[in-house]
């Protein structure tokens, strides 16, 4: 059998043995409120700009000895609970995440014994604000093959560790928080029909933390430097991010088969209402169509996606059937976009 031909098949086949599913959803956000009128004592802002060049309105923080994999294991619970499903039960752990609770072990590792998922792999992600989309199109490859039969999928992030407090430009705009899903091939779940994914690592400088990596290791300098905090060129990034967005949307709609009128609920990355409203017009999508919590949370990078997801479904805004679309862009650049059949 030739190469092509045996590759043909093998896929047909898998995409009809094994279907995947979204089987329950979860989030956690941490209690603590900051708000625009906090942010006014701590740096030269005002409610008034930030609502009206982003949208937000308030951002949750973790406590101080909260990290990351608590966020996460919180989350998972919900979404494990929401599947009926058992730690014990669960194959493999992805956590997408820029904010580990340190650069190894994985915060994966950490979330499998928070949880108690022992007989469970774990390894964590890095796509910044799209890693949710890429860790389910990742965790949908080990249903389709049949290899693990769940797989728990987390974005958690706990951006206020690496948040430069006197940057205007950048501390007004993020938050904490988790969401997870669960994945199996589950004729009774949410199918995931598409998912179209995208990078371009010649725009990497846009978004980046400069230091505490191989190439840039932690020294007196680069804290001086304040260089372990998040950097962003916000005006180009903007730009970047409709294009980005948009065409992810449409690729992941193409190959769904389906119009953006048939879209139930879209469901953006929660980075800048300004950057969701542009988007939705170049789809051609109506603003009802669109589910928004950036007011409440900020941009909370890889949760941002999963946390709206399990908020739209458990408030009644994705009905069964419904079509979902997830879309997201973040530093690297990546960029994802997933259709979903609810
Ligand atoms: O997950 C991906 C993460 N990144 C993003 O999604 C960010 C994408 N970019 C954005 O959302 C927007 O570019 C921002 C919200 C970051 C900025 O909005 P903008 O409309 O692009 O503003 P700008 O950067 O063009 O700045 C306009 C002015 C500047 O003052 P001058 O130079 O015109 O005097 C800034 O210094 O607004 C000033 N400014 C602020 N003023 C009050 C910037 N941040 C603030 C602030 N409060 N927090």
């Amino acid at each position: 059998m030739n190469q092509k031909s045996h590759s043909a098949s093998h896929e047909k086949n898998l995409v009809k043995s094994h279907p995947c599913h979204i089987a329950g959803v979860g989030s956690y956000v941490p209690e603590r409120v900051l708000t625009n009128a906090d942010l006014e004592k701590m740096v030269d802002t005002s409610d008034d700009w930030i609502v009206s060049r982003t949208g937000i309105r308030e951002r949750r923080l973790a406590a101080a000895g909260e990290c990351t994999s608590d966020l996460a294991a919180k989350a998972a619970a919900r979404a494990m609970q929401d599947a009926g499903v058992t730690a014990d039960q669960i194959d493999l752990i992805i956590v997408a995440t820029i904010t580990p609770d340190m650069i190894f072990p994985s915060t994966a590792c950490l979330v499998q014994q928070k949880i108690g998922a022992r007989r469970a792999a774990a390894f964590d992600l890095e796509a910044a604000c799209s890693g949710f989309i890429y860790g389910l199109h990742v965790g949908s490859q080990f249903i389709h093959t049949g290899a693990y039969r769940t797989v728990l999928v987390i974005g958690a992030e706990k951006i206020s560790s690496i948040t430069d407090w006197a940057d205007r430009n950048t501390c007004v705009l993020f938050g904490d928080g988790a969401g997870a899903a669960i994945l199996q091939s589950r004729a009774d779940a949410h199918e995931i029909l598409t998912v179209s994914l995208g990078a371009d690592g010649t725009k990497s400088g846009l978004i980046e933390l400069p230091a505490g990596g191989s190439k840039c290791p932690a020294s007196p300098e680069t804290i001086a430097g304040r260089m372990h905090f998040l950097r962003m060129d916000g005006r180009e990034t903007f730009k970047n991010a409709i294009n980005v967005m948009c065409q992810a949307s449409k690729d992941a709609l193409k190959h769904a088969g389906i119009e953006v009128g048939q879209v139930g609920c879209i469901i953006p990355h929660q980075a800048n209402q300004r950057i969701v409203d542009a988007v939705s017009e170049k789809l051609e999508a109506k603003p009802e169509q669109v589910f928004l919590n950036l007011q409440k949370y900020g941009n909370t990078s890889a949760a941002s996606v999963a946390i709206a997801l399990d908020e739209a479904y458990r408030g009644g805004r994705i009905k069964k059937d419904d079509y979902v679309l997830l879309v997201a862009f973040g530093s690297g650049l990546s960029w994802g976009a997933a259709v979903i059949r609810w």
